[in-house]
């Protein structure tokens, strides 16, 4: 394994430095950040072990369903983006973050093993509830281990939400982002110059770093990626499977690139609705059982 890993929707890189800590090799994929768009990507086929995202939640939130009710706008669900470049790259394995209204990514040849954790059980000093699931064609569990005992949190999710904005002015009230500006770098469990000097508003860096998964929490996900790799796989894909998803993906890249932008989102939609039965499906078994 070379431990080489493609990063989707990479953001400020956190879930990235918890992997790269870990000993893989994270290449960046796009993000609207730095002026990419997945929408426009393509990644090759067979050449990265690993895929790892964590596709924008704003959908998938409370706050969004009111929004949506309204009429408003609202980020669109690119979970069907993240499922389209695992189908063209197919690596041995991925593992998406995300919140735990979303629906499990379901792809054809993965076997999938979903965990909703709270950071606070891995040591990290804020509460912050997220589902990751990890899919490998061996069919490999994650073998995320927990803190039996944690300390209770003492900070709630840090979001944009945890310091005072000035409406008229659209920025931050100053004092009150420099003051919350300390901790919420330290429930992330980010060092304290993080972001110093670097071309951000304040708006902007509570943003990136408050959408990225708590440093303490992402090692705990990368280093049982790295166990459940080390676990031989017994139903590994063949070469003759391998070659089959290569034209697969290949005619599915094909069949993308002559698509309208109101047939994607049509195929978008329809891949959600896809997805919430199987989770509806699944949750009917797991209370029956
Ligand atoms: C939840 S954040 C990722 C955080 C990252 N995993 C971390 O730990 O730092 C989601 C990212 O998706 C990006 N994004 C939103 N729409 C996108 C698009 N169409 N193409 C690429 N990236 C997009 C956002 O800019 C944001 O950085």
């Amino acid at each position: 394994m070379s431990g080489l890993v493609l990063s989707l929707f990479p953001g400020i890189g956190l879930l990235d430095r918890a992997f790269e800590e870990e000993g893989f090799c994270v290449v960046r994929g796009p993000d609207l950040l730095w002026g990419g768009d997945v929408r426009r990507f393509h990644p090759p086929a067979g050449r990265f072990d690993g895929v790892i995202g964590g596709p924008p939640c704003k959908w998938w939130s409370s706050a969004a369903n009111i929004a949506k009710a309204r009429g408003q706008k609202v980020q669109p669900d690119l979970i069907p983006e993240f499922v389209r470049c695992i189908e063209e790259s197919r690596p041995t394995w991925f593992l998406m973050e995300n919140v735990r209204n979303a629906p499990v990514p379901i792809v054809h040849g993965y076997a999938i093993d979903p965990h909703v954790v709270n950071a606070e059980w891995f040591d990290a000093d804020q509460r912050r509830i997220r589902r990751f699931t990890f899919g490998d064609v061996g069919g490999r569990k994650l073998p995320l281990q927990s803190l039996v005992l944690h300390r209770q949190a003492r900070h709630n999710t840090v979001t944009m939400r945890n310091q005072k904005w000035d409406k008229l002015r659209q920025r931050p009230r100053s004092n009150n982002s420099t003051s919350e500006w300390p901790k919420a770098l330290e429930a992330q469990g980010l060092p304290a110059d993080f972001l110093e000097g670097a071309p951000f508003t304040w708006r902007g860096k509570w943003e990136v770093v408050g959408n990225g998964v708590p440093l303490p929490m992402g090692r705990a996900v990368a280093r049982a990626v790295k166990e459940a790799l080390a676990v031989k796989s017994e139903a590994a894909l063949s070469a003759k499977d391998d070659a089959r998803y290569e034209r697969s993906a290949e005619k599915q890249r094909e069949w993308w690139r002559n698509m309208s932008e109101e047939e994607r989102a049509e195929w978008n939609r329809k891949r959600v609705a896809g997805m919430r039965r199987y989770e509806r499906g699944r949750a009917a078994k797991e209370s029956a059982a």
